[in-house]
């Protein structure tokens, strides 16, 4: 008998988190204050974060423990599960294996509490009262709403237009778990207004959401700023993923040839593929691929150097690879990629060569979509059918080359709430993207007086 799902008991559930600073055979360039361009420091980030965050932020322990009071939440849907998908590698007739990691099976549909509830945590133990929060996909949004509410923290939430007015029950899921959302930009902000006066039709990024979350947060001292990825700390949450992942693919008898994951911020591919890149560090052979919309590439087209997080040049200056902070990416369907940089963890190892990074349209990446679910069952998240599209892709390359690999890659989240895509899917009606180079050249002349990497 074929065993489909390799499961881990609770007892086995990593009890500490890897943080892949500890192992970079590079130095990262430090972090920069956004109005002094000096090196950043802690007293600088406690406006928007908690002590415990900030230590994270710039820790070089290899392993830093999961408190009792996160695992005993993570235990509500951790371990999630790898499968094994018999199923799609008949449908696409590959030799090649392919396993995913189930993270849609969280209560919020996606990986992304695996943060919200690490961030909720550090925040009420320092008795911080209100979180904010940008989202785009609506993921990260409930992910945080569904984290307040068990730590007992207020939360708003600023949903970029575009998802906003896609996704009706996003909202309606946010406000289930107690939180309040806003369509971004919103008239609660200064930043949104000016955005809302020069464009009242403006559909959002995931750039002016953040500003409008910061602003609101910086101007009340009980209330923290909390971000659902891009960040060492949150990288770092995320990990608990590859660590499970490794102790269920060594009960397949299995170690992956290459590790798959789309990107948005980067929180989910470093989820899965940073403890492998441990492993690759000391040697092993693997092929790490990030996989990113056409409409947003800020890894294959971005360039690696010093830019704001945010629009509105709030936050701190990192480096990494971006497309501009004012670009505003196309209305594609897979909101939760719309975002114009990258973590700097995963840019940096882009650029070093330890990782590749490709993009695809999103036709392509909804073809993928539905071969999975007619084959695997469950429906995928736009976002995470980029991954799906690579893993296809790789499967099929193997084969022309008569070769069978080992394929793992993130399931980041389920689709449930993104139907309206399929729609317009199946209707004909969604559109491929093209890309205008003389926009991001644009907007990349205008981070050119930033300080260099
Ligand atoms: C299902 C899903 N996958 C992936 C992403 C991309 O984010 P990240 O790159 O931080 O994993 C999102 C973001 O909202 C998401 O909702």
């Amino acid at each position: 008998m074929d065993q489909h799902k390799f499961i881990l008991s609770e007892s086995e559930m990593p009890k500490a988190w890897y943080n892949i600073a500890a192992d970079l055979p590079f130095e990262m360039p430090p972090v920069l204050h956004p109005g002094t361009q000096q090196p950043i420091t802690p007293d600088d980030l406690a406006p928007l974060f908690p002590m415990a965050i900030i230590e994270q932020e710039v820790s070089t322990e290899r392993f830093i423990p999961i408190p009792e009071a996160v695992q005993e939440i993570y235990r509500i849907w951790r371990p999630s599960p790898l499968v094994r998908a018999y199923r799609l590698e008949k449908a696409i007739g590959t030799r090649s294996k392919i396993y995913f990691k189930n993270e849609s099976v969280s209560p919020a549909g996606s990986h992304k509490p695996n943060t919200a509830v690490a961030q909720a945590y550090y925040n009420a133990k320092e008795g911080v009262k209100k979180l904010t929060t940008e989202t785009g996909a609506g993921q990260w949004g409930s992910a945080l709403a569904l984290a307040c509410n068990f730590f007992g923290l207020e939360c708003l939430v600023f949903m970029v237009r575009v998802s906003f007015d896609g996704k009706p029950y996003r909202k309606s899921m946010i406000e289930s778990w107690g939180a309040r959302i806003f369509a971004s930009p919103s008239k609660e902000t200064a930043c949104g207004r000016e955005i809302l006066a020069r464009d009242p039709e403006c559909s959002g990024s995931l750039g002016i959401a953040i500003s409008e979350a910061v602003e609101v947060a910086v101007a009340d001292e009980k209330t923290k700023y909390s971000l659902g990825s891009v960040l060492n700390h949150v990288m770092l949450h995320q990990t608990v993923i590859g660590e499970e992942a490794q102790q269920q693919m060594k009960l397949a008898g299995d170690y992956p040839d290459i590790v798959i994951g789309c990107v948005g911020g980067g929180s989910n591919f470093a989820g899965i593929s940073f403890p492998f890149i441990k492993d690759k560090f000391a040697g092993k052979k693997l092929q790490a691929i990030a996989v990113e919309p056409t409409a947003c590439p800020s890894l294959t087209k971005g360039l690696y150097a010093y830019d704001y997080g945010d629009t509105g040049k709030l936050t701190p200056l990192v480096a990494m690879y971006t497309l501009g902070h004012n670009f505003i990416p196309s209305r594609i369907h897979a909101g939760g990629l719309r975002y114009h940089g990258a973590s700097p963890l995963v840019s940096r190892l882009v650029k070093e060569g330890f990782i590749e990074a490709r993009s695809y349209q999103q036709t392509e990446v909804f073809q993928a979509a539905v071969t999975f679910a007619r084959s695997e069952g469950i429906i995928p998240a736009p976002e995470t059918a980029h991954a799906i599209r690579a893993t296809i892709d790789e499967a099929k390359k193997a084969d022309e080359e008569g070769v069978s690999k080992t394929i793992l890659f993130n399931f980041s989240g389920h689709g449930h709430f993104d139907m309206s895509a399929y729609d317009a899917y199946f209707s004909k009606r969604l559109e491929d993207n093209h890309f205008s180079d003389t926009a991001l050249q644009k907007n990349l002349a205008e981070i050119a007086d930033l300080p260099k990497v």
